[in-house]
C-alpha cells in the first residue's frame, strides 16, 4: 500500500494516514458563533470519510473580532465553548481523526482595521498599537485554554491570505520600526509571542502549526527564501508542522492558486513547500490544487513534504480517502472552480456547486 495510508505521528499527533483537510470557512455558525449540528454533521462526515487530521475552522479567539465580517466563525471566547467543542472534538476522535482548531487573528480591534503598518492596496488601516498586541495576546492565551480542554490535538495559526499576522512577516506590509519590524526576527517576532501565549494557556507540549504564506507574489513582498528562513525561525521557536500557502492584497496569486488562468496548474504551490522543507526540521503539509494520488505519493516520496493537505476535494468529496481505499483510485472529482468559496464569500454555507444545491440536496449527476 502506498506509504500515504500508512500511520503518521508527529508532536504526539497521531495520524491513522498522511492525509489532512485544510481549514474551510463554513458559515455554519448560529447567530451567537457557536457551533451547529451542522457543523457535527460536516465533521463527523469528514473523519468517517477516512481523514488523518481534520484542520477544523477558521475559528476566532474573540467574538469582538468579528466586526462586520460575511463569514460567521465559532467564537472561542463565548462562555461554555469548551464543552461544546469538546462534544464535537470526542466524536471526531471516535471515528478515527485528529481534530485541530485553525484560529484567525482580528482584522478589526477595538473598533479600527489594522494591519502591521499603514500600508494597504484598497483600505487605508492603522498600525497594530502595544494596546491591540497586549489584547491579541490575552485573547490567544485564552484560545489555547479553551482548545486545550475541549480535546483538540493542536492548533494552527492563520499567517496567510491577508491577514494581519501574514502582513507582520512580510516587507511589503510591515514597515515596522520597532521590535516587531525590520529585519526577518523582528517580523516574525509576534509570531513567536503568540506561540507562546498559545502554549501558557493550553500547556506547553500542546502542539502549534501554522499556514503561512510562501511568498507574497508581489514586487517587493516577502519571496520564498525569505519565507524559509522565517519558517526555521517559527519551527526552532516552537511551530511543529508548516502549511505553506498563498494570497493577499495585490498579490498575483489567491489561495486558489496563480490568477493567471494559464499559469495554473496542479500542485501550484509544491515547488514553494519542498523550499520550505529544506530550511526546517519540522513536518510540511503541502497544499494547493493537489488532486491526483500520483502526485501526492511522490511529493512525499521525493521528500518535498510530509502530509498532504486539500480543502476543496473534500467539499465535494467528504469520503474521498475511503473511495481510494476502496480500490477506486481516480483523482478528486473536484473541478476546483471556487463555486464553493463564492458561496462562502456571500455569506451562504459552504456547498459543492457542482452537485449540492442552495437548499442542500444533491443534484443529479
Ligand atoms: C470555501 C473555502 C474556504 C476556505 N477557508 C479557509 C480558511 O478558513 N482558512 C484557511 O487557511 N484557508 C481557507 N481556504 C483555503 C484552503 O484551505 C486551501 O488552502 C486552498 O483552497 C487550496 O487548497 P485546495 O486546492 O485543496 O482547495 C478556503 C478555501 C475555500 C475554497
Ligand atoms: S464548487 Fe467547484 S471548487 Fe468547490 S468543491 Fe465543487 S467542484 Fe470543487
Amino acid at each position: 500500500m502506498s506509504v500515504l495510508f500508512e500511520a503518521y505521528e508527529f508532536s504526539g499527533i497521531k495520524m491513522r494516514n498522511r492525509f489532512v483537510r485544510s481549514a474551510t470557512v463554513n458559515n455554519l455558525t448560529n447567530e451567537e458563533n457557536r457551533f451547529t449540528p451542522e457543523h457535527r454533521k460536516l465533521y463527523t462526515d469528514l473523519a468517517r470519510g477516512g481523514l488523518g487530521l481534520i484542520i477544523a475552522g477558521v475559528h476566532r479567539p474573540k467574538r469582538e473580532w468579528f466586526l462586520g465580517h460575511v463569514y460567521q466563525q465559532p467564537c472561542l471566547d463565548m462562555p461554555t465553548m469548551e464543552e461544546e467543542m469538546g462534544a464535537l472534538v470526542d466524536e471526531v476522535h471516535r471515528l478515527g481523526a485528529a481534530f485541530v482548531s485553525q484560529i484567525s487573528p482580528p482584522f478589526k480591534i477595538r473598533g479600527r482595521q489594522v494591519s502591521a503598518s499603514a500600508t494597504d492596496v484598497s483600505v487605508v488601516p492603522e498600525p497594530l498599537e502595544q494596546e491591540d498586541i497586549a489584547e491579541i495576546k490575552t485573547a490567544y492565551r485564552n484560545a489555547g485554554r479553551v482548545l486545550r480542554s475541549a480535546g483538540c490535538d493542536g492548533v494552527e495559526l492563520h499567517c496567510c491570505h491577508n491577514d494581519v499576522l501574514s502582513r507582520m512577516i512580510s516587507p511589503f506590509f510591515n514597515q515596522r520600526k520597532d521590535q516587531y519590524g525590520g529585519s526577518v526576527e523582528n517580523r516574525a517576532r509576534l509570531v513567536l509571542e503568540l506561540v507562546q501565549e498559545l502554549k501558557e494557556g493550553a500547556g506547553d507540549d500542546f502542539p502549534v502549526m501554522i499556514k503561512m504564506n510562501a511568498s507574497d507574489f508581489r514586487e517587493g513582498g516577502m519571496t520564498v527564501d525569505d519565507a524559509a528562513e522565517i519558517a526555521a525561525i517559527l519551527a526552532t521557536g516552537g511551530i511543529c508542522a508548516i502549511e505553506p500557502s498563498c494570497g493577499g492584497a495585490g498579490a498575483s496569486y489567491t489561495p486558489s492558486g496563480p490568477i493567471e488562468k494559464d499559469e495554473w496548474h496542479e500542485g501550484y504551490l509544491i515547488e514553494y513547500a519542498a523550499r520550505i522543507k529544506k530550511a526546517v526540521d519540522v513536518p510540511v503539509m503541502v497544499v494547493g490544487g493537489i488532486r491526483d494520488l500520483k502526485m501526492m505519493e511522490e511529493v512525499v516520496d521525493t521528500g518535498k513534504g510530509d502530509l498532504i493537505s486539500m480543502c476543496r476535494p473534500f467539499i465535494r468529496e467528504p469520503d474521498l480517502i475511503n473511495r481510494w481505499l476502496s480500490g477506486d483510485t481516480s483523482p478528486s472529482r473536484c473541478e476546483s472552480c471556487d463555486g464553493c468559496l463564492k458561496e462562502t464569500m456571500r455569506g451562504r454555507k459552504v456547498r459543492c456547486v457542482q452537485v449540492t444545491r442552495v437548499d442542500g440536496t444533491r443534484k443529479e449527476n
